[in-house]
């Protein structure tokens, strides 16, 4: 990491270019987000979004430019195993569809990870998923299987399940898209108090509220360029949402 005496930069990407299908699908984007920001990435579909989150954690690969994230960088073509493991570690990430384990409980899902990959106590792991569970407002259903739960409730384990590995930086893509609009909120107010707690984040969303309130920038994917950036105020103004 950098010094701190300014606000730190946790995600520096210069350059980025992926190419699929000999396409470039995304074309020499440059991306800066401080420590304990919130990005939120807009534009329509189709233009990049997705796969320049999944650049972000190594989930895709990258013909040209650099990421770092965390205090890790990426760079273009394959990245080693043991670092792409590291990076995942500090790098949290929630999908649209939640993914979580069916035969698992709640709490059971939110600690397989810190068990697992950091070696965790049982013990240890179940009172911190239980607080994981608690500050996303499911404490009462620690015990419940995913199945018995609203789409909703399952994105918030997600969230839990991502929170309890501690990550640095926290990348969501469309977390509410599956969700009917009750469900999207109580996601989107979960996502707000993380941003008050200082956590930071990318959010891929269409949700123009929800960048309003809680984005410290807002930044435009067209076509695999990046066509604006700036605060929710500038670019999204007069538009719908
Ligand atoms: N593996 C792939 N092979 C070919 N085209 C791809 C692949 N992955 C994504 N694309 C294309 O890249 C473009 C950007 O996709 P995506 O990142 O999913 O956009 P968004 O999330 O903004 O909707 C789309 O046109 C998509 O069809
Ligand atoms: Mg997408």
């Amino acid at each position: 990491m950098n010094g701190r005496l300014e606000q730190a930069t946790m995600i520096d990407i210069d350059a980025l270019a992926a190419i699929r299908s000999e396409s470039r699908i995304l074309d020499g984007v440059n991306l800066t987000v401080a420590e304990g920001t919130v990005t939120t990435l807009v534009g329509p579909s189709g233009g990049g979004k997705s796969t320049l989150l999944r650049c972000m954690n190594g989930l895709e690969t990258f013909a040209e430019g650099s990421v770092t994230i965390a205090g890790h960088r990426l760079s273009a073509g394959a990245q080693a195993p043991g670092d792409l493991e590291r990076i995942r570690r500090d790098v949290g990430m929630v999908f649209q569809s939640f993914n979580l384990f069916p035969h698992l409980s709640a709490i059971d899902n939110v600690t397989l990870g810190p068990r697992i990959v950091r070696g965790m106590a049982p013990a240890e792991a179940r009172s911190r998923g239980l607080e994981l569970l608690d500050r996303v407002g499911l404490a009462r259903f620690a015990e419940a299987r995913p199945a018995t739960l609203s789409g909703g409730q399952q994105q918030r384990v997600a969230i839990a399940r991502s929170l309890a590995m501690e990550p640095l930086v926290m990348l969501f893509d469309e977390p509410t898209s599956a969700l009917d609009p009750q469900m999207s909120a109580d996601v989107l107010e979960v996502i707000v108090e993380l941003a008050r707690g200082g956590q930071t984040m990318v959010v891929v969303t269409h949700d123009h509220a929800f960048a309003r309130r809680a984005a410290t920038q807002v930044v435009e994917l067209v076509a695999g360029k990046v066509t604006r950036a700036g605060p929710a105020t500038e670019i999204l103004a007069g538009g719908p949402g």
